[in-house]
């Protein structure tokens, strides 16, 4: 029987680049998102199986919990690469901006997560991974809300990594640095080391597939350069945080 997947996200960008990976790898594969084009699309040329779904739909997330289940009998993986993300003026704390982001980035992570350790519970076995991103490591300018709920998720799955381990379901994070897709086409500013979606799909799937590791971080040099920008001492981290902020 071969290995089953939830790509939520995975109509587009790294979500679908990663479907198309676990695909090609013999994984039966089922893809969310709002938009039924994109997932259509996938579903013919890639064999994935669409359930069209807003994560911000509690019932109807559970009901696709249930219907996924049903379908193809078990859930080996799930992968939340669902994002809403907006640009943001410096200085500018919008709430309701604040409550869109949040709403789908993390609450709409936990919408999923509740009914799914659910599924992975009667099962037996499990694994999640959550694409969280390099913004999550500390308080970037430019992006509180993305920011602070990527943050938010890293510390999440920390959580649910040990919480989960007895249960044999596994946990995983993301973390990815700029990668080309409709996201990232909305910014307008320097993005250091972008990288195509398609080999992040591959990253991803090597991690994965490969490993066991909490985390799945890349370009490498950025996130190395990254983690130890979150090291250092306040006065030097937000002497750095000011030069970036003043960069355009
Ligand atoms: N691109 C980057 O540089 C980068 C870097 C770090 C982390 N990430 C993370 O990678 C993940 C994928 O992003 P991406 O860059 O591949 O962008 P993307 O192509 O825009 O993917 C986002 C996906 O989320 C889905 N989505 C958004 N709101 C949803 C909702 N309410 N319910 C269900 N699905 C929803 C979208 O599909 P619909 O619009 O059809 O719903 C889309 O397929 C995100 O978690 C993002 O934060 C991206």
């Amino acid at each position: 029987m071969s290995k089953t997947a939830w790509v939520l996200g995975g109509g587009s960008g790294i979500g679908a680049a990663l479907v198309k990976e676990l695909v090609a790898r013999g994984w039966t594969v089922a893809i969310s998102g709002r938009r039924t084009e994109p997932l259509q699309a996938l579903a013919e040329s890639h064999d994935a199986r669409p359930y069209r779904l807003d994560v911000t739909d509690f019932d109807a997330v559970k009901d696709t919990v249930k219907q996924i289940a049903a379908d193809i009998g078990k859930i080996d993986l799930v992968v939340f690469s669902v994002a809403a993300w907006e640009v943001t003026k410096p200085g500018t704390y919008d709430y309701e901006s604040f409550r869109r982001i949040i709403d789908t980035n993390l609450l709409g992570a936990m919408r999923v997560i509740d009914p799914v350790v659910a599924q992975m519970r009667k099962q037996g076995f499990g694994e999640i991974a959550l694409v969280a991103s390099v913004a999550g490591y500390f308080g970037l300018p430019r992006s509180a809300a993305y920011s602070s709920g990527k943050s938010a998720m890293i510390t999440l799955a920390e959580t649910m990594r040990t919480e989960l381990a007895s249960d044999n379901i596994s946990v995983r994070i993301v973390c990815p640095g700029f990668v080309k897709t409709d996201l990232t086409a909305k910014n307008d500013f320097p993005m250091p080391f972008l990288m195509e979606a398609d080999k992040a799909g591959k990253r991803i799937a090597d991690g994965l597939l490969n490993s066991k590791r909490f985390e799945i971080a890349f370009p490498t040099r950025f996130v190395l350069l990254l983690k130890l920008i979150g090291l250092m001492p306040y006065p030097i981290f937000f002497a750095i945080m000011k030069r970036l902020i003043a960069r355009k």
